[in-house]
């Protein structure tokens, strides 16, 4: 097992900018094709695990009145998500490993999973999606990424909040060995306090790129039964999203 993403100082330090860097509106696109996947499972989707939840972002727009437990390895993030999201169950955990002793009716695994780089890592993210997920549940991934969907590129974003904060950063991203399983993604935040303090952060993130066989064969081997839909694909490449259902028949672990 490789070193997760949870160095990074993105999520670390800057975790209470994260609301200004990746506003929650940004996520109302995927949440809505989610959405239609819980929607379309019997019986309804009552129950969800989200791992990798960072802010919360994508978790808000699918609570309602579910019952949504909210898994991130950073406790920074995780307090961030408890403002937006004080509903929802909060547990510190890594994705690969944790076990929570329960079933989901659902389990996604949104943009977190960028964060796992090699196929080892992949492996153990969906077996623990597979491990959480009742019998006839269904399981949710999401990678900004694939192999065949992923183009060099650069992009930039950002927001502000009430208090006179603001934030921006510009991203470029590269794939500097087309035979591995990651592309690199090259940030730099600027921060702008309240009392105008400026701060600028470069960091690069290694983010995973798997091909398409790759994901099927992982969740394929674990006891899924697959279905590949689009995802919007944030005005650049296009992006696919994985679902799972885990058969009736199989017994929970
Ligand atoms: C892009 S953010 C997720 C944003 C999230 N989709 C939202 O709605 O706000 C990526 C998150 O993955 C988390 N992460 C990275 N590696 C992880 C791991 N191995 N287990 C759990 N969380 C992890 C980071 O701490 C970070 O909060």
């Amino acid at each position: 097992m490789t070193e997760p993403g949870d160095s990074y100082r993105l999520y670390r330090e800057l975790a209470g900018w994260w609301p200004l860097i990746s506003p929650p509106g940004e996520y109302a696109g995927d949440a809505a094709v989610i959405e239609r996947e819980f929607a379309a499972a019997r019986p309804a989707v009552r129950t969800v695990l989200d791992l990798g939840s960072g802010g919360g972002h994508v978790a808000r727009y699918l609570s309602g009145d579910r019952s949504v437990t909210l898994v991130d390895i950073s406790a920074e993030m995780l307090a961030v998500s408890r403002e937006l999201n004080p509903g929802c169950l909060h547990v510190q955990g890594d994705m690969r490993t944790i076990r929570l002793g329960r079933v989901y009716d659902a389990v996604l695994v949104h943009d977190a999973v960028d964060y796992v780089t090699n196929q080892d890592d992949l492996g153990l993210v969906i077996g623990n999606a597979y491990a959480h997920c009742r019998p006839g549940g269904i399981a949710v991934f999401a990678p900004d990424h694939t192999a065949e969907t992923f183009r060099p590129g650069s992009g930039a974003g950002g927001g502000h909040d009430g208090n006179g904060r603001q934030a921006s950063f510009t991203e470029r991203t590269t794939d500097p060995d087309p035979g591995d399983d990651w592309i690199l993604a090259e940030y730099e935040f600027t921060l702008r306090d309240a009392d105008g303090t400026v701060t600028v952060v470069p960091e690069a993130h290694r983010l995973g790129s798997f091909q398409r066989a790759t994901w099927l064969r992982l969740l394929t081997s674990v006891g899924f039964i697959t279905a590949v839909r689009r995802l919007p694909g944030h005005g650049r490449s296009p992006r696919v999203l994985f679902v799972g259902r885990r058969p009736l028949a199989d017994a929970v672990e």
